[in-house]
């Protein structure tokens, strides 16, 4: 079996590599798994894949075998996904092409709208020209927040809604216009496909090896560590207000189950789209008080949205200024579900509870908020 991976360093793309790789030693097949990963300052692609698959978080099974063992599954083509050629046609013939790089940028700002854009989406829609008259089919791993801001139980089908999902932002607009050029494209050439759209990652939860591990610190991650660094601060703590309406939810989903999931069925033919997402979201202003409580800053309020905010502090201001600005769309959306039917056939949701949240906010704090940069 090939398979060729993108953005395999990168949060979800690196448990996509090791669920593909175990998959590979447990069925003792001659697999063969393309990533096609880009240099960093003076670290090649190589390099970077190689820190990968033998740090200590790296899962116990792919660690024991040794990077020269795993090396006869591997084939790393060291290119910017911006700059690619098919220089590669007959060996990647016949391969899966699970596409996993994207910019995850919850930006609200419109002078990041096309760069956001051309990384999301010209990027896929080039990839897709360059690799489709090769492959089996074309896995793309989009958000389940491409639904837009939307009430009521949402279904694995975005794609005959009968109306445009109301974005919340160009990233959620360029996922969903990249899903809609892969549908349509595939259905012309009759190539197979799979959209595959995981909620908000969190850290790890299947089993009991590095729990809550998480190689890069991202949206409600983000709030924490601004409210955590906050709060180590000398002086009182100064009083800030969220817009949040009161039946908003957050929906976390465990990177390692999510690409479990993913690994799981990219060869199942009766699934051309499915959303990874927890089938219990929080109600938002409880997993900010859960957040808030354990980061340790407890001068905070919520409001409703007001006509004209004024900021009534430094902190207020230096919050919504940053990182505040891009999630506040998230804190005054619709409440939904999702229908986890089908998911919960594939594998089962695990519980993911007041103290799950808490728990990975603690492993957050106690790396310092510290990405993992390979
Ligand atoms: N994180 C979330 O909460 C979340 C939620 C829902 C959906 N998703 C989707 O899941 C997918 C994976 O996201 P993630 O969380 O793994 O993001 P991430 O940690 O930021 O990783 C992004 C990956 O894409 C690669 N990439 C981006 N542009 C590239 C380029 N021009 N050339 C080569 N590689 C490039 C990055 O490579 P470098 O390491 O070289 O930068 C990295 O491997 C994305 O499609 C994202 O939209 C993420």
């Amino acid at each position: 079996m090939k398979i060729i991976l993108t953005g395999a360093t990168g949060v979800l793309g690196s448990h996509i590599m090791y669920e593909i790789l175990e998959l590979f030693i447990k069925s003792n097949n001659d697999g063969k798994l393309f990533i096609i990963a880009r240099n960093k300052g003076k670290k090649s692609a190589l390099d970077r894949i190689d820190e990968l698959l033998s740090s200590y978080y790296t899962p116990k099974i792919i660690r024991e075998k040794g990077i020269h063992y795993l090396h006869q599954y591997l084939e790393i083509i060291d290119v910017d996904l911006a700059d690619i050629q098919a220089t590669f046609s007959t060996k990647i013939e016949g391969a899966y092409f699970i596409h996993s790089a994207g910019f995850v940028n919850l930006s609200t700002d419109e002078t990041q709208r096309s760069k956001i854009y051309e990384e999301n989406t010209t990027i896929t829609k080039s990839l897709f020209t360059l690799f489709q008259p090769y492959i089996k089919k074309f896995i793309y791993i989009g958000t389940a927040f491409s639904s837009g801001n939307r009430k009521g139980l949402i279904e694995n089908d975005f794609h005959t809604l009968g109306f445009s999902p109301d974005h919340r932002n160009a990233y959620e607009n360029a996922k969903y216009d990249s899903e809609l050029f892969i549908a349509k494209e595939c259905k012309k050439v009759n190539l197979p496909f799979q959209i595959l759209r995981p909620s908000v990652i969190g850290g790890k939860m299947l089993d009991t090896e590095n729990p809550n591990f998480i190689s890069k610190y991202m949206v409600f991650y983000l709030l924490a560590k601004f409210f955590y660094f906050t709060s180590q601060r000398k002086g009182e703590q100064e009083n800030v207000r969220f817009i949040v309406y009161e039946d908003t939810v957050l929906n976390i989903i465990p990177v390692d189950y999510v690409a479990k999931v993913i690994v799981k069925i990219f060869e199942r033919n009766d699934i051309e789209q499915l959303n990874i997402v927890h089938n219990r979201s929080f109600n938002m202003m409880e997993g900010l008080q859960l957040i808030m409580k354990e980061v340790g800053y407890t001068n905070f309020t919520s409001i409703k949205k007001p006509l004209n905010f004024i900021y009534q502090n430094t902190i207020e201001k230096l919050y919504y200024e940053s990182i505040g600005k891009h999630l506040n769309p998230y804190f005054t959306s619709r409440a939904n579900e999702y229908d986890t039917t089908l998911l919960q056939t594939i594998l089962e949701i695990p519980v993911l509870d007041d103290q799950a949240l808490t728990d990975m906010i603690r492993f957050a704090k106690n790396n310092n908020f510290k990405d993992i940069n390979v």
